[in-house]
């Protein structure tokens, strides 16, 4: 397959033939020893990145915060925080990427501020246009409300009802302003008040000085949480999180996407891809493309909930609960609606892929290379985590101690304070499972006490499979998960088929198989993945292949026609029909 060249030119995208690598900085690489990763840790790195051939960064916060939550609480957003370098170190990194060829983008988190950033600070004192910067309001009395709140004075409640992401209430009480403030997140992290057009502006401020000083876009955090109902009323009280259908994809959300795309982003060759961790696939089509709101595309997370059930914030009681066929339908619809799709079945706020969608243990190199065939040959922009390309997997978090992700220990106090479990132990399978520190733990780059990360005491446990899964071994040994990544990842540069191709789903019912064709005018790829740890027999595909060709497989030797072969555990495929 060549180079198409009757490909529109205006179809094709530098973020859409790109493959993304996202890096969450505390565990990437600590260069000082002081168990923070840093950001000279990652210009270390930035060879071995161009080695397995990624061409776009995703740098998750590195702003200065007094990380309530890793960042995500930003105190000051032209700065970076100390334990992380200087803003010499990050112009070094950008133009070390630069100089590669790769480019860089970066967190944008401007649903909330920390509540040490000046404008609030400001705002708690009423100072000014500050005033209204974020959600402010007097408390409910006490005597009418249905729903209680910790703090504040004895005879109020919270304004309403919400729920906030990380457990406990969505408001606390400001003793210095007299009222309580809105925060879906921590109460660390208030919301800004986007009605306001002050806010706006400057939230464009912050955005246009970061494209000036070179990046390349923004991941954009949070954004379908934006805009409020008016007047914050309570939400259904039996809803798994109380009040979300007034901040989830509010009245005004595509009002002020548009806005920052009209004003700011337009006017720069940045990619944008926005976090919309409660949008329907329907409203995140919506958003995309310049006759939506603008975005390149979304994180829209209907896949990832495929193992979530009905009840609480944790959803289904039984760990890894989840069927192919219906994983199939729902990347599938989105495939199918969204105008370009963000592939993604990993970040820093969920479990290592490999343990969830994988099995980490008898087939976990096959699994992990599967789900990596995946990634990389569906339609859309392909989102690798750190260490996935190496395959790591979950933790075992023996003690509450050793956990620090604030959405965990808040979901365990819930537990505790409702009376639904007794100790840590009661729910530490199901953390064990879930929990965002799995994908937090150090890289591990070798089999040190430290992995190569540090040679302090990391801020994290490290895995206890070090020895074995690291970077190390995996580059010494040519069958790796790491140079399967590589392969797939140049196969993926060099075929437009598998970049622009419309996708077809085959086989929807199978429930071990997931196979699908990518055609882009007479090129045509095949891709069959055995998702399962039994041997699998293909058939039915009811695809014209005349003479099939191998291009790459996970296991030496792959069937050399698709259709009646028996594919192996976690097998997976990748065809050129002709
Ligand atoms: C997003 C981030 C998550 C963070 C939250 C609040 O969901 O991915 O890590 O905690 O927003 O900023």
């Amino acid at each position: 397959m060549s180079r198409s060249e009757s490909l529109e030119r205006a179809d094709r995208a530098w973020w859409k033939e790109a493959v993304v690598y996202q890096i969450y900085p505390r565990s990437f690489n600590d260069s000082d020893g002081d168990g923070v990763g840093d950001i000279p840790g990652i210009v270390e790195k930035v060879d071995y990145l161009e080695w397995l051939g990624v061409d776009v960064i995703w740098l998750c916060p590195v702003y200065d915060s007094p990380n309530r939550d890793n960042g995500y609480d930003i105190r000051d957003y032209r700065s970076i925080q100390d334990a992380f370098g200087t803003m010499a170190d990050w112009e070094e990194l950008l133009e070390a990427l630069h100089a590669r060829g790769m480019r860089l983008i970066m967190d944008l988190v401007v649903n909330h501020t920390s509540s040490e950033h000046e404008w609030f600070r400001r705002s708690r004192r009423g100072e000014g246009k500050y005033e209204g910067y974020y959600h402010w309001k007097e408390g409910h009395p006490a005597a009418d409300a249905d729903y209680e709140t910790a703090d504040g004075p004895a005879d109020e409640v919270a304004p309403n009802n919400w729920d906030s992401i990380f457990g406990g209430p969505a408001w606390s009480y400001d003793e210095e302003r007299g009222q309580w403030y809105l925060h879906i997140f921590d109460a660390h992290q208030p919301d800004l008040n986007w009605r306001n057009p002050d806010v706006r502006a400057d939230v464009k401020g912050e955005i246009e000085w970061w494209l000036e000083k070179g990046i390349d876009g923004f991941r954009m955090d949070a954004i379908d949480l934006l805009s409020k109902t008016e007047g914050l009323p309570d939400g259904d009280p039996d809803d798994a999180l109380v009040g979300s259908e007034h901040y989830s994809h509010g009245p005004r959300l595509r009002e002020y996407l548009r806005e920052l795309y009209d004003d700011v982003l337009s006017n720069y060759d940045a990619m944008t891809v926005g976090e919309m961790g409660m949008a329907s696939v329907e409203e995140a089509a919506d958003s995309i493309g310049a006759d939506g709101d603008g975005l390149d595309m979304v994180f829209q997370f209907d896949h990832m909930n495929v193992d979530a059930g009905e009840n609480g914030p944790w959803g289904r009681a039984e760990p890894g609960d989840w069927e192919l066929t219906e994983l199939k339908e729902l990347v599938s619809r989105k495939q199918r609606r969204l105008e370009w799709d963000a592939l993604f079945l990993s970040n820093h706020d969920v479990p290592r892929l490999v343990s969830r969608f994988g099995d980490d243990d008898r087939y976990r190199a096959e699994s992990a290379t599967l789900i990596a065939t995946f990634l990389l040959t569906m339609r859309g922009t392909p989102y690798i985590y750190q260490g996935d390309e190496i395959g790591m997997t979950n933790a075992d978090f023996r003690r509450r101690e050793e956990i620090d992700d604030p959405q965990t220990l808040g979901t365990i106090d819930d537990l505790l304070e409702a009376g639904a479990i007794d100790s840590y132990e009661d729910v530490r399978e199901f953390v064990n499972y879930r929990s965002r520190d799995h994908a937090r733990t150090p890289v591990q780059w070798n089999g040190a006490s430290g992995a190569g990360f540090t040679d302090g005491e990391p801020w994290l446990k490290v895995n206890e499979n070090r020895s074995r899964i690291n970077v190390e071994r995996a580059l010494a040994d040519e069958d790796s998960v790491w140079h399967y990544y590589r392969r797939l990842i140049e196969l993926r540069d060099a075929e437009d088929v598998l970049v622009y191709g419309e996708y077809d789903l085959l086989l929807p019912e199978d429930e071990q198989l997931f196979a699908y064709t990518r055609t882009l005018e007479d090129e045509r790829a095949l891709i069959v993945l055995n998702w399962s740890a039994e041997p699998a027999v293909v058939d039915g595909l009811g695809v014209d292949a005349d003479d099939p060709d191998a291009l790459v497989g996970n296991y030496d030797d792959p069937p050399t026609a698709p259709e009646g072969s028996e594919l192996r555990p976690y097998e997976a495929v990748v065809y050129r029909l002709r």
